[in-house]
């Protein structure tokens, strides 16, 4: 097995402990950036062009040029995998508008910085997944575009933070009205009525490719679907679960110190989750 981690900085492949970025960078100054999870299963990859459609998207949204073609970007993710020592693998795309001294404004054109990393996926534990996850609400504190997948992330480091200080999982934002948003980094959804049911996709939610995936399976095994703004308090509301590319699909049993439904993970959530599951599985096999 390969020893050191490998990391991908503008056209080159370098040890991860050696892979610098300027310090005049404008996502280290400004946050002006963008970003991509993708999950990779033994060399399979769960929606890798999805994600790398989303990610020109987000550049599209902050006119940043793409820097490479979405294959080019493809095979430096793959390139990036094997080059790295990890079986399960997330793999981190980021790409900033590029290096020029501090000033707001851009008045020239820029070469975007382009960064991959890989680590290691990480497994829930078999107590989470039995007991099912925690989580707490906050007041929606983030900008405007949470459509775009911006590296500007003070607001979910904070929820995140505030969320481990209270011993949970992750942090829901509520709107003013009290409707549950989305997680930190993940999405959330909720059975009510024996209807699943998630926040639509505007400006307030990043649509995520895992949300996407468990809405699909989801209708593939006869369960209705509901795309509306919801709240915890709802009467019917029986589970709770969340979705991003590191976590697949996990119950939520717990939201703000109050059980959701009897407090075990739901029968709906877990088909879900289970439904992914075998979905990576054949995937782990073709690959
Ligand atoms: N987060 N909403 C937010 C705010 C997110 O940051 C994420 C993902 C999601 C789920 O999206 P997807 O299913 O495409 O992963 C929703 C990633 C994993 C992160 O920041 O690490």
């Amino acid at each position: 097995m390969k020893k050191h981690l490998v990391a991908y900085v503008n056209n080159t492949f370098v040890p991860l402990n050696k892979a610098y970025i300027h310090i005049e960078d404008r996502g280290f100054q400004f946050a002006d950036g963008v970003y991509e999870v993708v999950a990779c299963f033994g060399g399979a990859y769960l929606d890798l062009m999805p994600h790398l459609q989303r990610l020109e998207k987000s550049c599209i949204a902050i006119a940043i040029g793409l820097p490479k073609s979405l294959n080019e970007l493809q095979n430096l993710v793959e390139k990036a995998y094997q080059e790295n020592p990890f079986e399960d693998a997330m793999i981190y795309i980021q790409i900033t508008r590029g290096v020029s001294p501090r000033a707001h404004v851009v008045d020239k054109p820029m070469t975007p910085t382009l960064v991959i990393t890989v680590r290691e996926l990480p497994k829930p534990s078999e107590e989470k997944l039995k007991q099912g996850t925690k989580a707490i609400t906050m007041q929606d504190i983030r900008w405007k575009h949470c459509e775009i997948k911006s590296i500007a992330l003070l607001a979910n480091v904070m929820g995140k933070q505030e969320s481990l200080k209270q011993h949970v999982d992750e942090a829901f934002w509520l709107d003013q009205q009290g409707h549950v948003l989305e997680g930190c980094a993940t999405n959330v959804l909720a059975v009510i009525g024996g209807v699943l049911v998630t926040h639509p996709l505007d400006h307030q939610v990043l649509g995520g490719i895992t949300r996407t995936m468990a809405l699909q399976v989801a209708k593939g095994a006869g369960v209705d679907i509901e795309e509306r703004p919801w709240k915890l308090d709802e009467i019917g509301l029986t589970e709770c679960m969340m979705s991003s590319t590191t976590n697949a699909v996990l119950p939520v049993c717990m939201v703000d110190k109050k059980e959701v439904g009897d407090g075990k993970p739901g029968e709906i959530s877990l088909r879900i989750r289970n439904m992914i599951l075998r979905n990576i599985k054949a995937l782990r096999k073709r690959g």
